[in-house]
């Protein structure tokens, strides 16, 4: 958000039940901070909310934030549970309210230079492609909870292939998927091979 100051974006406050976390963050970009969300709503104007927190708080906190009215971005994976996802878009709806998925891949600039030679006609129609996501990158560094995930390839960068692959080649009409668990200390699955049938 500071990166956009220019464009007319202020960052207002932020909050993070985890006192220490909140102090920081508001110390570091010099905001109000707040551990309760409620409250921060309570006391600032605001005109945009941004969740941020992981997946099992997203349905209580974009409630919380569109029944205020305020346009609302949640990061992916949008929420727990498909009852989730729809109550909180039915929330935006009651509220008229615009909500917003945090889907980021396909604004990167490789991935709007791949779109921009597709929509050249310089390929001709896109009619089969393979997309693919490695790392070697520690993610469990980084995100230890990954290890208790119920769900975890498909759910946290699986939804990025899944967006890409709607971003080149549209909207897809069926898909078989084979999930594998290679590292034993975790719960989920660290391997999708996604096959999909684009309209
Ligand atoms: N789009 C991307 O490329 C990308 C990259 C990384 C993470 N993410 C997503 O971002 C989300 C957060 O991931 P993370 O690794 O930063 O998680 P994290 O657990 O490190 O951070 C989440 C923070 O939310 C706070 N929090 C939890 N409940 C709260 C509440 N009710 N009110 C206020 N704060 C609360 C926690 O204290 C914690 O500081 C996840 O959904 C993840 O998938 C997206």
């Amino acid at each position: 958000w500071s990166d956009l100051a220019e464009k007319g974006a202020q960052l207002a406050a932020v909050c993070d039940v985890d006192a220490a976390k909140a102090r920081a963050a508001g110390e570091t970009f010099r905001v109000p901070y707040y551990l309760d969300a409620a409250k921060m709503l309570e006391a600032e104007r605001l005109d945009v909310a941004d969740i941020v927190t992981r997946h099992d708080t997203h349905r209580p906190l974009a409630e919380m934030a569109l029944a205020r009215g305020l346009a609302t971005i949640v990061q992916k994976p949008f929420a727990s549970t498909w009852e989730d996802c729809i109550a909180i878009v039915e929330a935006a709806q009651k509220a008229n309210a615009w909500l917003a998925v945090h889907e980021n891949f396909r604004f990167q600039a490789p991935m709007r230079a791949v779109r921009k030679v597709i929509d050249s006609g310089a390929i001709g129609t896109p009619s089969w492609a393979r997309i693919r996501f490695r790392t070697g990158f520690d993610v469990y560094k980084t995100q230890p909870y990954f290890y208790d995930e119920e769900q975890l390839a498909i759910a946290d960068v699986g939804i990025h292939m899944l967006d890409l692959s709607r971003f080149f080649l549209g909207e897809v009409e069926h898909i078989s998927c084979e999930t594998q668990k290679r590292n034993p200390r975790i719960r989920a699955e660290d391997t999708a091979t996604m096959l999909l049938r684009h309209q």
